[in-house]
């Protein structure tokens, strides 16, 4: 029940029709007793939602497109991690300070927590501010990385940060892959039939990652099963950086497994109504 000392939450970003952030958080904040509630905040410009969240004292900003670096400069605090992929998707503000972290990397990390990847061929298709935190998270285990992009030179930019080579379509075949991972929004609803590589390139040994959540499973997972692959939804990231965005923000450890369930349990739920 909403109370006169409920906390608001935000998710802020432009534009939101689509984000999942209120169905996670409010199914967690239910679960676990927190009297908060987090409502979607649409607006073109970062100033006035800044100046918004000081004035409402908010607990806790999810951060997403396109305000994931703009938000840096209004930040009192800042992680070295958020700083160097300069993206913060999480702002707590506390003691009158805005405090900013990416729990992206966290939630990378949990979708992958079960795949080998030290000198393992990874093979990243595009280049975008998600393939940043992915090749942040895959530098520090040492992968072996290669970059499919539409745009070479923004392939090429990556590299020069974290390392790899760029290779070319024509070029897929050439090299097994142990580990796949999509990070463009190339079959995501409604474009649910595109699918960022040819299915000839899956193998049976491979662990195959799509960031996308919506569809769970998308046509690039459809076809990695087909060929006996190991399969990660972008549901699992999600939720992952969802659950650490309240961990720190309540200050305590919470487990994502502990709550995965419950939360996908939420999903489908919504699908279905
Ligand atoms: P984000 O920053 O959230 O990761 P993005 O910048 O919209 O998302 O896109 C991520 C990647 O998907 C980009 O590298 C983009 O390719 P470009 O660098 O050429 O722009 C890639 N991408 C987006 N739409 C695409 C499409 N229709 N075909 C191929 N790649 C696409």
């Amino acid at each position: 029940m909403i109370t006169q000392k409920t906390t608001l939450n935000m998710v802020i970003g432009f534009p939101l029709d689509h984000t999942q952030s209120p169905l996670l958080h409010n199914t967690v904040y239910q679960h676990l007793k927190i009297d908060a509630v987090l409502m979607a905040f649409a607006h073109p410009e970062i100033a006035p939602l800044i100046s918004a969240i000081k004035t409402l004292n908010v607990g806790l900003i999810a951060v997403t497109m396109p305000f994931k670096e703009a938000v840096i400069p209004y930040l009192d605090v800042c992680t070295e991690e958020a700083k160097n992929l300069s993206a913060v998707n999480t702002i707590i503000q506390k003691n009158d300070a805005l405090h900013g972290y990416n729990t992206d990397i966290t939630g990378i990390e949990y979708a992958l927590r079960n795949v080998a990847l030290h000198q393992k061929n990874v093979l990243i298709i595009g280049a975008g501010g998600a393939s940043r935190a992915l090749g942040y998270v895959l530098k520090k285990h040492q992968a072996q990385l290669f970059w499919l992009n539409r745009t070479k030179e923004k392939a090429l930019s990556l590299i020069s940060t974290f390392g790899g080579q760029a290779i070319d379509r024509e070029a897929l075949h050439e090299i097994h892959f142990d580990v796949i991972v999509n990070t463009t929004p190339l079959g995501m609803h409604p474009n649910i039939d595109q699918s960022p590589i040819p299915h000839e390139i899956f193998k049976q040994d491979q662990t195959v990652f799509d960031m996308i959540y919506n569809p769970l499973e998308t046509k690039f997972l459809k076809q990695a099963k087909i060929a006996g692959a190991t399969t990660v939804s972008g549901i699992d990231m999600f939720i992952a950086q969802g659950i650490q965005q309240i961990a720190l923000w309540q200050n305590k450890n919470i487990h994502t497994t502990d709550i995965e369930q419950l939360a996908k349990k939420a999903f489908a739920l919504k699908r279905s109504t």
